[in-house]
């Protein structure tokens, strides 16, 4: 039975209480189908039963699990490619000569999914600048859904999830094969640290980061939204880091201390010098 509207309205209210995102209106079959699935799982009686459930305790277990289930998960191994080639042509031995002195780096996936952008940035370490190894190397994964978080940190991923853009080389030495699934090698996991976090609430305390993946989760949040994280963003980032956007968001209109700046195919995102600082 399709969904009523206003029952839909307060789901798209509760989705926006829990993680700041305003559900597209044309969402509702989504809707449908994820309280569907949920309803019987919990054995309730019907879409009506749960609603029920969700309207007495909008912020408890139930509602966590409804929220999480329309988020968009979407993600892949080296995705877009070009910022991974950004990372390896440009800005990694940028920073490696930048960071000498202290041998630290920080990066940072944010809204991380399943983990296969955070992995490609440990792979990409692995396998050409194994130096900073040896350094204090801090790769972190956040996500507001405990479900990817679980999944990130199990590092196991399904042959589609393989095929979508990881090197056959890469599979062959980063991976492990389990049945019909493929699990990351224990090396490659503890490099990285996952960490659960809501970007429209308290964020947990992180590390100033040199760069920053904020890829494919803007483009969820209204424009007061994203000002306020791009905000945050700017205070997490070293004056000389990096930010990375996905392909359909940009900083301009949004937030001017953000200079976009080419490095071969890839756009970053820089932080303006400001006035009395050197460039
Ligand atoms: C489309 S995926 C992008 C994954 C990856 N960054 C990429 O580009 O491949 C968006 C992720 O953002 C997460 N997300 C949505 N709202 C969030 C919020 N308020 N705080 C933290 N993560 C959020 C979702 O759970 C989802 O895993």
């Amino acid at each position: 039975m399709p969904v009523k509207f206003e029952d839909f309205d307060f789901v798209r209210q509760v989705v926006r209480d829990h993680v700041g995102i305003l559900l597209d209106t044309w969402k509702t079959n989504l809707v449908e189908t994820r309280l569907a699935a949920i309803a019987r799982d919990e054995k309730l009686a019907s879409v009506d039963d749960l609603l029920r459930h969700l309207r007495a305790r909008p912020r408890g277990p139930l509602s966590t699990r409804v929220v999480e289930s329309l988020l968009t998960t979407e993600t892949s191994f080296f995705r877009d490619l070009h910022p991974f080639e950004a990372l390896r042509q440009f800005i990694f031995p940028d920073l490696i000569a930048q960071r000498q002195a202290q041998r630290r780096l920080a990066v940072w996936s944010a809204g991380c999914a399943s983990g296969q952008e955070i992995y490609s940035v440990a792979m990409l370490i692995r396998e050409h600048f194994p130096s900073l190894l040896d350094w204090s190397l801090q790769l972190v994964g956040t996500d507001v859904s405990s479900t990817m978080l679980e999944k990130a940190a199990k590092g196991r991923y399904t042959e589609l999830e393989i095929n979508r853009g990881l090197p056959a080389a890469a599979l062959v030495k980063y991976f492990e094969q389990h049945g019909l699934e493929w699990q990351i090698r224990l090396e490659l996991r503890a490099m990285v640290e996952f960490l659960q976090m809501n970007l429209a609430g308290t964020w947990c305390a992180l590390p100033k980061m040199d760069v920053i993946f904020l890829r494919n989760v803007l483009v969820y949040f209204d424009v007061e939204k994203k000002r306020e994280i791009l905000a945050r963003v700017r205070q997490q980032l070293h004056p000389d880091g990096f930010l990375f956007l996905g392909g359909a968001e940009s900083t301009i209109n949004l937030d001017n201390d953000f200079q976009p700046t080419y490095f071969g195919s890839a756009v970053v995102y820089k932080l303006r010098a400001r006035v009395g600082e050197a460039a």
